[in-house]
């Protein structure tokens, strides 16, 4: 037997009992006459005491002579400590050693096993095994573990079935480029990994399966940020004779349960705002409603004077940020340049001190006097004590520049408290999105989601203007989840792969099981994925989700533990009947 107990568990209450202990070596205290070892698992630390009087003296020295992270076994007697420590759980009491096996040795460690350690990101990337031993990456581990069993208990509690799908698929296109495997028995031909199980789910429904779920990886090859991963989970589900009420019902119960259970947090229902809303009030799909500083647009108060940009401009519009009349003047600039990063792009920034005795003070006091200023403060909400901040330009790109300053400035304000939770659902988001390098038309969400009714007419005349029976979860400013009803006929499926620039022979190619399936009976449906890894990090207060994932790929996309991708041997590739022509 290898343990009695764990290092977290023992108490004043066992003090007396002979115990078995195994774990690695934490820390080591020698005072020449007494020696403490911190024993750690993953469940605490306990401390083991070897003291001159009541150890033998090779036991002492094997004691003097233990390395950090030596895995060890110890026998003992649990004893009350003469100094308590109240900060862990088991600082009542300590374990006076009687036997001590060495499990193994390890190698000095390249960085402290500490919560707060003195290794880099990168080390402790290459050296994950040893990162995952520190507490904060443990613990996000676990949490992670919590809400999926979570996800699991309630979806299954609603009579959801968890079917597993395929990773060697065809490719669905789901706005990435995807991860394809070559395919040594069929020479010349390609596998995809799943971009997400849509069309398998769909299939499902066609099925009977009626409510489905899946703990799922998917596979992407798109640029990193922090909240992507080429490799991530999705908590993927699909209902069959729903409509969209039934689905935003479901799954925000869902949502509200992981809040209650994880979070002890109750929420009421969760506010919707369309998709035309959302851009126009916070220049984003996916508004963090924490706080407010909503968009006011000024074209109509702050055009038709003398000033130019703005009377040339295709929006101008602005927010007030609550308190920031006081920044001073060097301040202000340091503002006027982070708007004018290169990530940003703003060419610059108009801004209007809102007084305490109620008078204005703008930067462009030349074109507009105090009743114009009062009018900006009116649309936008400010009020004395405000620093309004106007930005002017193209729609799309000054919402976006507007969004990310609004964003900024939240964080800079301590706006964005990772213990409040404000979901939200984004609906009606236009069917089809234009490429404006291409000018082509695609699936805002993907080829499969259904028009609102009566809109399809509209697919020739306007298809900018269609709008989807397609909807996010929107949780502190991230997009956590997705989804859609589907198009369930062949027809309207074959339509819309024509406006997306199928011929039928590509359409049949690449999604003619998907239209067949359609003819055999498929009934009405629509689903919607949650991205887990998105999900977790931000119920644990964070943005990062590399942070709760077990064996992450870095910005580049490589795991720099294994070294991957990697090379291959000229043979491997042969099989494959692959050449490289670098
Ligand atoms: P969508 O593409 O919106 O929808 O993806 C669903 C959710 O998955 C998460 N997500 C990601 N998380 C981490 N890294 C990534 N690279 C990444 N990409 C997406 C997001 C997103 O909201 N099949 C549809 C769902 C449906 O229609 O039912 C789909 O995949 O949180």
């Amino acid at each position: 037997m290898y343990r009695s107990n764990t290092c977290g568990a023992l108490r004043a209450s066992d003090i007396g009992s002979e115990v078995i202990l195994s774990g690695w070596v934490h820390k080591l205290r020698d005072k020449g006459f007494v020696a403490w070892v911190d024993l750690r698992d993953r469940y605490g630390i306990v401390q083991l005491v070897f003291d001159e009087e009541r150890t033998s003296n090779e036991l002492m020295e094997k004691a003097r002579e233990l390395g950090r992270e030596t895995v060890i076994q110890v026998k003992g007697e649990v004893i009350e400590r003469a100094s308590k420590n109240p900060n862990i759980p088991t600082g009542d009491i300590e374990v006076l050693v009687k036997e001590l096996n060495i499990l193994n040795e390890s190698k000095l460690p390249p960085f402290t096993i500490e919560d707060e350690t003195d290794g880099g990101e990168d080390i402790r990337m290459k050296y994950r095994y040893l990162d995952i031993r520190r507490n904060p990456v443990k613990n996000n581990l676990i949490f992670r573990h919590k809400v999926s069993m979570e996800v699991r208990k309630y979806l299954s509690d609603q009579g959801f079935i968890d079917v597993e799908t395929p990773y060697l698929i065809k490719s669905t296109p789901e706005g990435a480029r995807d991860f394809l495997v070559p395919s040594r028995m069929n020479e010349g031909q390609f596998y995809a990994l799943p971009q997400s199980p849509q069309t398998f789910k769909q299939l499902l429904m066609v099925g009977g399966m009626d409510k489905y779920f899946q703990i799922v990886k998917c596979f992407r090859d798109e640029d990193l940020r922090a909240d992507r991963q080429p490799e991530f989970t999705q908590i993927d589900c699909e209902m069959a004779f729903v409509e969209q009420e039934d689905i935003l019902n479901t799954f925000e119960g869902l949502t509200k349960h992981l809040l209650k259970e994880i979070k002890g947090v109750e929420v009421d229902e969760f506010p919707r705002m369309t998709f035309d809303d959302a851009m126009r009030l916070y220049g984003n799909d996916k508004p963090d409603i924490r706080f407010g500083m909503q968009f006011g647009e000024l074209n109509e108060v702050a055009q038709h004077k003398d000033f130019n940009v703005f009377n040339t401009a295709e929006l101008v519009v602005g927010i007030a940020v609550p308190g920031a009349a006081s920044y001073t003047r060097k301040e202000i600039d340091a503002l006027i340049d982070w708007v004018k990063r290169p990530q940003v792009g703003a060419k610059g920034m108009v801004y209007v001190k809102c007084n305490e005795d109620g008078s204005f003070k703008s930067s462009v006091d030349k074109f507009y006097d105090q009743d114009d200023l009062a009018k900006w403060a009116e649309v936008t909400g400010a009020e004395a004590g405000d620093l309004i901040c106007v930005l002017s330009g193209p729609i799309n790109q000054t919402r976006a520049q507007l969004s990310a300053l609004r964003m900024e400035l939240a964080t800079r304000l301590g706006l964005r408290k990772s213990d409040e939770f404000a979901p939200l659902w984004v609906i009606d988001f236009p069917l089809l999105e234009l490429d404006e390098e291409t000018g082509n038309y695609h699936a805002m969400h993907h080829p499969f989601t259904s028009p609102k009714p009566g809109q399809l007419e509209l697919l020739d005349s306007d298809p900018g203007a269609v709008k989807a029976n397609a909807y996010d979860l929107v949780l502190n400013g991230n997009e956590i989840g997705g989804g859609s009803i589907r198009i369930h006929d062949k027809e309207t499926q074959a339509t819309m792969f024509k406006h997306l620039g199928f011929t039928p022979e590509e359409a049949k190619a690449q999604f003619g099981f998907l239209m067949d399936a359609f003819q055999y009976g498929a009934p009405p449906h629509g689903g919607i994925a949650f991205g887990l890894d998105r999900l977790v990090s931000i119920l644990g207060g964070q943005e990062t989700i590399r942070d709760f994932i077990a064996f992450p790929k870095n910005n580049s996309g490589r795991d720099v533990m294994i070294d991957a991708p990697a090379n291959i041997d000229n043979e491997q590739l042969k099989e494959l009947h692959l050449k490289l022509d670098l």
